[in-house]
């Protein structure tokens, strides 16, 4: 017999669908049978809100696009206010919208510092507090936070964001704690993952492909991550197969931390 996870009849909030991680997690959630709610600063006309749109409808379900910034509370506030106006309920909260904030510790500028600050960490904790009490009448509620292998081990340069995506594992604890028994909240940290943000690190490089081996080579599963790989895990922990599962944080990374040295 298969493994069945079925999220229908439930609504999953998804921010930052427009790309990469967000949209490839969509994707699976639909796939699972999810209701999918997502958002992003782009335009319903822009033609990557259509490709969501026309994604998850493909696979049976409903969707429903809201334009927001996530570092805008009152943005924040009307994203989920139209949530519970087209569904009445909330079930998932994937807080997964963010950029790469890379400016290294001496030169990051307090302008910086305060934007990755309010996008990278704030943002998923005024959202969360936002979803609360519809995810506690769930009766399944989860609260999935996205955060990254630089939560566990960094690069040179690529400070303030690890900064944010530690802090991020602290908030899972928090919430996880206070929220439970009513939210489960758990923590994912993607390693490198086939997004477009991933693209611009290796073009950052002067020579981007030979930069992309350089990293495949260092991973032992010999490729870097899909977003729907992202997608599937973001499915299973926060399905009930998971449920014993809370205040934690999931490394996903091809193996590449078990790496000391990298010679390989
Ligand atoms: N790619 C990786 O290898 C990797 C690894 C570890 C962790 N992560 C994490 O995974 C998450 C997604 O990253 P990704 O690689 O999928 O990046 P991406 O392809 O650049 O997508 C980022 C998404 O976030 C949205 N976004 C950015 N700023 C926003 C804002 N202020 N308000 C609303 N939406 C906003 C973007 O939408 P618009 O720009 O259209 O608004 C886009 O939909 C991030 O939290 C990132 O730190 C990624």
């Amino acid at each position: 017999m298969s493994l069945v996870i079925d999220f229908e009849n439930k609504v999953v909030l998804i921010t930052g669908v427009s790309s990469g991680i967000g949209f490839g997690t969509a994707k699976e959630f639909a796939k699972a049978g999810a209701n999918v709610v997502g958002c992003s600063r782009k335009p319903e006309t822009d033609e990557h809100i259509i490709r969501f749109k026309q994604t998850v409808e493909n696979e049976g379900v409903q969707v429903l696009y809201v334009q927001a910034d996530v570092t805008k509370p009152k943005e924040l506030e009307q994203l989920v206010e139209k949530t519970i106006q087209t569904f009445g309920r909330l079930d998932v909260l994937i807080s997964n919208a963010g950029v790469n904030v890379f400016e290294g510790s001496g030169d990051c500028s307090e302008e910086k510092w305060e934007y990755n600050m309010e996008l990278n960490l704030a943002s998923h904790w005024r959202l969360a507090k936002l979803c609360r009490p519809f995810l506690a009448q769930s009766g399944e509620g989860v609260i999935l936070l996205m955060t990254s292998n630089h939560a566990f081990s960094t690069i040179p340069g690529c400070f303030p964001y690890n900064v944010t995506k530690t802090a991020i594992t602290g908030l899972v604890r928090s919430l996880a704690i206070e929220w439970g028994p009513d939210i489960r909240t758990v923590g994912l940290a993607p390693g490198f993952i086939d997004t477009p943000s991933n693209d611009t690190w290796f073009y950052s490089f002067p020579d981007a492909e030979a930069e992309r081996q350089h990293t495949i080579d260092l991973h032992p599963v010999k490729r870097i991550g899909t977003t729907e790989e992202v997608g599937d895990v973001c499915v299973f922990l926060t399905s009930s197969k998971a449920r014993f599962i809370s205040g934690t944080t999931f490394l996903m990374d091809g193996g590449r931390s078990a790496l000391m040295q990298d010679s390989f």
